[in-house]
């Protein structure tokens, strides 16, 4: 049976509960430590300085706290947060009107960034860098363009495709930053702090469990977690403890390393009939029916990070590890035993 646990990307009735458990503060953010220590310089020096913060691109795959730290970051520095998305401004007039309400130091954060259209990206380029919004007045010859100055303020750009937006527009940012997958340890502490805000009691090698398979992605721990805790309740006595969430991921298919059911057929496919790989990506887009950039932004980089695959000149590569996992002899052939 197929389960979407692991799909990263947000379903529309997790939004509620995701806002409640947001940490709102630098201090309640768990994990990502290196990430967390440059941006809280940053907000600290323009808090200072009584300055808006540089504007900011965070990427990196779906789930891990972009918009979290956008939130954070507002509320840090103490100034409004507005929240739109790439898609979801079609014409220049769209941005033009966002722009022109802010106040001095707001937070303008846009999601999905690298799907902005031309004449949107184009009015943000003055905006960024100068702080000026260009209006075209009149039509034709006569036409004029007429600078408009706008308040200082920040743009905070969250992407999982940083490698899709254009240069001029990543050379606006000042600071660019790629948010990762979290550690267990980390994780696990993710999920007893959401446990504690839920009002659910997680022993620790519970929550050290359920982060393992939830691919280093607070989304899906919280997703798992809630699960655990039904099953806590009706067939326990209400605590995540290790023996229930073991028998309860068991039941919900939730596979030990978080792969899915697109993971493993990418990694059977290279095996069985690339004969391990290299094998492009394009290939294997193709043949599994997924868009290519699903598959580098959402698949690819938590396989390699755990070692099922790597990326080499000449393709991907399932490694020995991903075929002992599947019950592949370890030996390149891709028969199995
Ligand atoms: N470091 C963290 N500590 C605690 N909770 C976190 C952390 N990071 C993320 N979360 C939780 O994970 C959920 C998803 O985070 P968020 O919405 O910020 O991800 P995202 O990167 O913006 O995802 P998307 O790319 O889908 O927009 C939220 O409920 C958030 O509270
Ligand atoms: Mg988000």
């Amino acid at each position: 049976m197929a389960n979407d646990f692991n799909t990263p990307f947000q379903f529309n009735e997790e939004a509620d509960l995701e806002i409640s458990l947001r940490p709102k503060n630098f201090s309640d953010f768990v994990g990502q430590a290196e990430l967390l220590e440059h941006l809280e310089i940053s907000v600290k020096a323009a808090k200072e300085r009584n300055e808006n913060l540089d504007h900011i691109l965070l990427y990196g795959p779906p789930g891990l706290g972009k918009t979290t730290l956008a939130y954070i970051m507002a509320n840090e520095l103490g100034v409004n947060i507005h929240t739109t998305t790439g898609p979801a401004m079609e014409r220049k007039k769209d941005i033009a009107a966002i722009l022109s309400n802010l106040e001095e130091k707001d937070i303008l954060f846009i999601d999905e960034i690298h799907r902005l259209n031309r004449s949107v990206e184009e009015t943000l380029y003055p905006a960024m860098e100068d702080y000026a919004l260009d209006i075209i007045i009149g039509q034709g010859p006569s036409a004029k363009t007429l600078r408009l100055d706008i308040p200082k303020f920040t743009l905070i750009g969250a992407t999982t495709r940083a490698g899709m937006l254009t240069s001029p527009l990543r050379d606006r940012f000042g600071i660019i930053n790629r948010i990762d997958f979290y550690d267990p340890e980390d994780l696990a502490r993710i999920v007893e702090r959401d446990a504690h805000v839920l009002n659910i009691r997680v022993e620790h090698e519970a929550a050290l469990e359920i982060s393992k398979r939830s691919r280093g992605t607070p989304r899906i721990a919280i997703r798992i977690l809630k699960r655990i805790r039904d099953y806590a309740q009706i067939k326990g006595d209400g605590t995540v403890k290790l023996d229930i969430t073991l028998t309860a991921l068991e039941k919900l298919n939730i596979d030990k390393m978080g792969l899915d059911e697109i993971d493993k057929r990418l990694l059977r496919l290279i095996i069985e009939k690339y004969a391990g790989g290299p094998v492009g990506i394009e290939t294997l887009a193709i043949a599994l029916s997924e868009a290519k950039e699903t598959i580098e932004d959402i698949y690819e980089p938590y396989l390699i990070q755990t070692g099922f695959l790597k990326r080499t000149r000449n393709g991907r590569v399932a490694t020995d590890f991903a075929k002992e996992y599947l019950g592949y002899p370890a030996d390149g052939s891709g028969a199995l035993f």
